[in-house]
């Protein structure tokens, strides 16, 4: 896809951070928005932030861990465009602490909303994409700790591994249909992630049952802090290229190598 002039585009946690800025690139490009957020009023911000800007955009308070909730998203985008070119799954939650420590909800709700959520986008509109008949592009952020787990990140390497698995997968599966698919795995990059325990539902404990770094431990973390226009910039070139993994530290190619080699080495053993 070379030119995103009157594209329709779908972000999901679209009112902050990551989806915010990517809304943003599209949108200065001439893109049609619908934003998809938790957050209300966050929501409504982003909203008219993209209307002043210039770019055609609606938004739905939307629940990925909810399949209505997504297929409710899905019917608005149709209704409000007429088409969906572009769908990016990239809310997400980080439950913080030791894996064996985590409690049964903090599976759960990172397991809701990031595995889930990316579930429901490819169940809710890749199938309406496939019939519509325009090609199109679907996005998934899933995170560096998808291809190299973190320290004190269980949930939230788990799913995002399985977010990488699940574009790669459906990047073979729907090649026929011209529809590309890209996963986007971040280092760390300025956003409010490190605080997504406010959107954490009272029946999985709530905003105050998640842990968050303690200051010494978030300088401790490797990698630079990114903002997130070039990481988007990145996103737009990558849907242009139909370019499966979107990196944005060039770091992390590093810590992804030695991973690759120690499960090579390992094959030494194999029968
Ligand atoms: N910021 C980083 O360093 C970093 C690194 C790697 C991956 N990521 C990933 O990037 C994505 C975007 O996060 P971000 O860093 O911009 O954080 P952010 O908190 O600024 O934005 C995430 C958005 O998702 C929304 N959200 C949370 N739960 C939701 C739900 N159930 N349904 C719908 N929306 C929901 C939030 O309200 C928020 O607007 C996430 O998937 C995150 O895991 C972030």
């Amino acid at each position: 896809m070379n030119d995103f002039k009157d594209k329709v585009a779908v972000i999901t946690g679209g009112a902050s951070g990551i989806g915010l800025a990517v809304a943003r690139a599209l949108g200065a490009a001439g893109a049609k928005l619908v934003l998809a957020d938790i957050e209300q009023p966050a929501l409504d911000a982003a909203v008219e932030g993209l209307e002043r800007a210039g770019a055609a955009t609606t938004g739905l308070l939307t629940d990925v861990s909810s399949r209505e909730a997504v297929d409710a998203l899905a019917a608005h985008a149709w209704d409000t465009f007429g088409a969906v070119d572009i769908v990016m799954n990239n809310a997400g939650v980080a439950v913080f602490g030791a894996t064996q420590e985590m409690t049964h909800d903090d599976w759960k709700w990172s397991i809701d909303v990031n595995l889930w959520g990316c579930i429901h986008g490819v169940e809710s509109f890749v199938p309406r994409m496939i019939a519509q008949g325009r090609g199109g592009h679907v996005l998934f952020t899933a995170s560096f700790a998808g291809l190299v787990p973190n320290r004190e990140l269980g949930p939230y390497n788990v799913t995002k591994a399985a977010v990488v698995a699940l574009a790669e997968s459906l990047r073979k599966d729907v090649r026929e249909h011209g529809i590309g698919v890209s996963v986007l795995c971040p280092m760390r990059v300025v956003s409010n992630i490190d605080f997504s325990s406010r959107n954490r539902p009272q029946a999985l404990g709530g905003p105050t049952a998640n842990r968050t770094y303690t200051d010494e431990e978030r300088a401790a973390l490797g990698g630079r802090l990114l903002e997130v226009e070039p990481v988007a910039e990145l996103v737009l070139d990558a849907i242009r290229r139909n370019a499966l993994y979107i990196h944005t530290h060039s770091e992390a190619a590093e810590f992804f190598g030695k991973r690759a080699a120690r499960i090579s080495a390992a094959f030494a053993d194999a029968l």
